[in-house]
């Protein structure tokens, strides 16, 4: 896309905006998300993980200490070949009315933020320092990875190369990646070495970034810095140049956040012809999507990855579920009179 007309356009359509209808209040998450959930579009109504596959998904085995790189958590007794043949099978056993996906669900490697939220009390972090962009020394706003971030993404990526070409494992078809820093960093790590990126046109997509608002880390750049630094990306329609979803004030509720699983596993699924999706993501997403698929918990520490069979099924029209839980606006942090106190 070419970004200089885009902007220009966009100053163009937001004056004739501000002129006619100043007082308007733009729900941009909302408007977002109403163009992606489509009334009297048919999608899937239920996702569920199916599996005998991942060890990860045995109430048994331990999220805290397990190491994904030993065959990403495939089963001893199974190969990548009965992985796929099985997905296989199950989409040419149900037709159009369950579809199933191979899912690898990455999260990005160790970034300032978190190396930050180590370093400062929870009070200190949750009610001070994540509102900043940086602390003078070292910088966390639309959070860039630390060396040891990129170490653990490279190994990661050299898991996959031994994955691919001594295990047969499935090269994903279709990439989707949330649009912040540390996540476009993490794609290309792990992949650059591996596909041809550009060719592959790895999608980035707002519905995978991580909970909204307040953190400065989870704030994005605008559309030029991404093209410009991460060229080979392709931009999700309805992309805006600006960060217009993260808000100052507010984090985003659980509940919303599942909607929003929910609708990029929408998204996903229309392709069909494609099996085996790759999304690089946040630990608060990915959970968000283990929960919408009624999958165990299963939390990824920095630079993870959880291989997860979808099933897709009830086709129909989805009904917005109740939003009705508040997003928090650090309460606690706050005294009678709303200033933030320490
Ligand atoms: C993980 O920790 C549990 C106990 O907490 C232990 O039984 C198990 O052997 C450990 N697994 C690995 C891979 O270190
Ligand atoms: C900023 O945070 C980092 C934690 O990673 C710490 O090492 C550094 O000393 C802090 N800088 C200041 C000025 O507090
Ligand atoms: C986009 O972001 C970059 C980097 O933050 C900044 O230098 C540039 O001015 C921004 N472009 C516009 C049109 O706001």
């Amino acid at each position: 896309m070419k970004w200089d007309l885009f902007i220009l356009a966009f100053l163009f359509i937001s004056q004739v905006i501000a002129i006619s209808i100043p007082q308007t209040v733009f729900r941009i998450p909302e408007e977002i998300e109403s163009k992606k959930h489509k009334k009297g579009k048919k999608v899937f109504t239920k996702y569920k993980s199916i599996d005998s596959y991942f060890k990860q998904l045995k109430e048994s085995t331990d999220d805290s200490n397990f190491s994904i790189i030993d065959d990403f958590g495939l089963e001893d007794q199974h190969t990548w070949n009965d992985v796929i043949e099985e997905v296989q099978r199950l989409n040419n056993k149900h037709g159009h009315k369950k579809q199933y996906k191979l899912f690898f669900l990455a999260r990005h490697g160790e970034a300032w933020h978190n190396v930050a939220e180590e370093y400062y009390s929870s009070k200190e972090w949750n009610c001070e320092w994540q509102m900043k962009d940086g602390n003078g020394t070292i910088e966390w706003f639309d959070a860039k990875l630390t060396s040891t971030g990129e170490g653990q993404i490279e190994r990661l990526s050299k898991a996959w190369d031994s994955q691919i070409h001594h295990n047969n494992a499935p090269i994903p078809q279709l990439y989707y990646i949330s649009p912040l820093t540390r996540t476009l960093q993490t794609f290309e790590l792990t992949w650059s070495n591996l596909i041809n990126i550009y060719d592959s046109k790895p999608k980035v997509v707002e519905l995978a970034r991580e909970t909204y608002g307040i953190g400065t880390e989870s704030k994005r750049h605008n559309a030029s810095y991404i093209d410009f630094n991460f060229p080979f990306v392709k931009f999700d329609t309805g992309f805006t140049f600006n960060d217009d979803l993260w808000i100052p004030d507010k984090h985003e509720s659980h509940q919303h956040r599942n909607y929003r699983a929910h609708l990029l596993l929408n998204e996903i699924f229309k392709k069909d012809d494609n099996t085996v999706i790759s999304i690089t993501s946040h630990s608060g997403l990915i959970s968000s999507i283990l929960k919408v698929i009624g999958h165990r918990k299963w939390e990824l520490k920095t630079g993870q990855m959880v291989p997860v069979i979808i099933e897709g099924s009830k086709p129909g029209h989805y009904r917005k579920p109740t939003l009705d839980r508040p997003w928090n606006d650090l309460k606690e942090c706050k005294d009678s009179s709303n200033e933030y106190v320490l």
